[in-house]
């Protein structure tokens, strides 16, 4: 203690303190204690899940992959066009995942004979030293600077370090549909403040279909998507010693017309108490209890236009597949004289 009586907890202490495993064991307690009871769908991507997902991606009912693909081999040229010839740039890719849709337009800014850095970011890091060494197989002349964080936390990083290089931000695969519509558009609003005038972010929005396609996409017939949504009891059991028994939960996704969203949960089978060590508590489950994961927000053409407006962007391109399934969205940071939209 100092003689003012208090102290100011500085940086490197704070850093010490902070604790990814009590981030997660808080987590957990604060959704298992909630009623109804929710986990946050973050916590399912560790290396595990991102295995899992990779498998999702070459599923015949999920859709969203394939019609992104298309989209980018179809529009990548365009897409990179407007950012061509003006210095160099930083192709920066949030979620990047397995990396193989951002290759298409790593290969438009080859094909352009752009000066490049591709910044991939993602939570996992078994995923992104695998991306790492795909694209230094792949393309060794790309200068790639990874990292290992989330979105969030690498929009801000992006905001402080890159201001002299113009920015080109990739959100695909819907990833901004498993966030609802408060945080993406604090999510973009956030990106909006972190960039400059002129960057460009190309976001890939799931657009609203027949529900059967939604209901087959998140219930595969192999079973891959209720493999990935039980690996997260699977986590809590490892990481915080809990007894979590997956032959009494089964995986539900279910479609929310209202609220436009797929719902992902884990249902309880049968009246249970699980304990977790690393919280020192007991939770008991009801039969049919459910405890949602994740959602998967789908969008109207209309709702995109809104939610660019709202966010301080403007529309540049709209890309879709020939289906009309899937729109990659490339928007513009405008600046000066825009207020953006208070909430409704
Ligand atoms: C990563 N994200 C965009 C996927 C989605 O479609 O919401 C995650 C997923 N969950 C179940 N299947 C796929």
């Amino acid at each position: 203690m100092t003689g003012s009586g208090y102290t100011v907890l500085g940086p490197a202490t704070l850093e010490a303190l902070h604790d990814p495993r009590r981030d997660f064991a808080y987590d957990v307690l604060v959704g298992l204690s909630e009623k109804p009871k929710r986990l946050p769908s973050k916590y399912i991507y560790d290396d595990e899940g991102s295995q899992h997902f990779s498998r999702i991606m070459s599923l015949d009912e999920y859709y969203p992959t394939r019609c992104e693909t298309e989209v980018l081999e179809r529009y990548a040229d365009e897409i990179v066009a407007p950012l061509l010839g003006g210095g160099p740039i930083n192709l920066v890719d949030l979620g990047a995942g397995d990396g193989k849709k951002t290759m298409i337009v790593l290969d438009a800014l080859r094909r352009a004979g752009a000066d490049f850095t591709f910044v991939p970011i993602d939570i996992s890091e078994g995923a992104m030293k695998e991306l790492v060494a795909r694209v230094r197989a792949q393309m060794p002349d790309v200068a790639i600077e990874g990292l290992v964080c989330e979105y969030t936390e690498g929009v801000h990083h992006l905001g402080r370090e890159q201001r002299d290089r113009r920015n080109l931000v990739l959100f695909l695969g819907s990833n901004i549909g498993n966030f609802n519509r408060v945080q993406s558009r604090s999510f973009l609003l956030r990106l909006w403040s972190s960039l400059g005038e002129g960057d460009y972010a190309l976001l890939g929005f799931d657009l609203k279909k027949d529900i059967e396609v939604l209901l087959a996409a998140y219930n595969d017939r192999e079973g891959v998507t209720s493999a990935f949504n039980l690996g997260l009891l699977r986590r809590i059991n490892r990481e915080l010693g809990a007894s979590f028994d997956l032959d009494r939960w089964r995986h539900y996704g279910t479609y929310n017309v209202f609220s436009g969203a797929m719902e992902s949960y884990l249902v309880s089978l049968e009246p249970q108490v699980v304990e977790v060590e690393a919280l020192e508590q007991r939770f008991a489950f009801d039969a049919w209890e459910p405890v949602h994961t994740e959602y998967s927000y789908k969008y109207l053409r209309s709702d995109v236009e809104a939610l660019a407006h709202d966010t301080g962007f403007e529309v540049a391109g709209r890309f879709e597949d020939s289906r009309g399934w899937f729109l990659d969205a490339l928007w513009r940071v405008k600046r000066g004289g825009h207020s953006v939209a208070p909430r409704a």
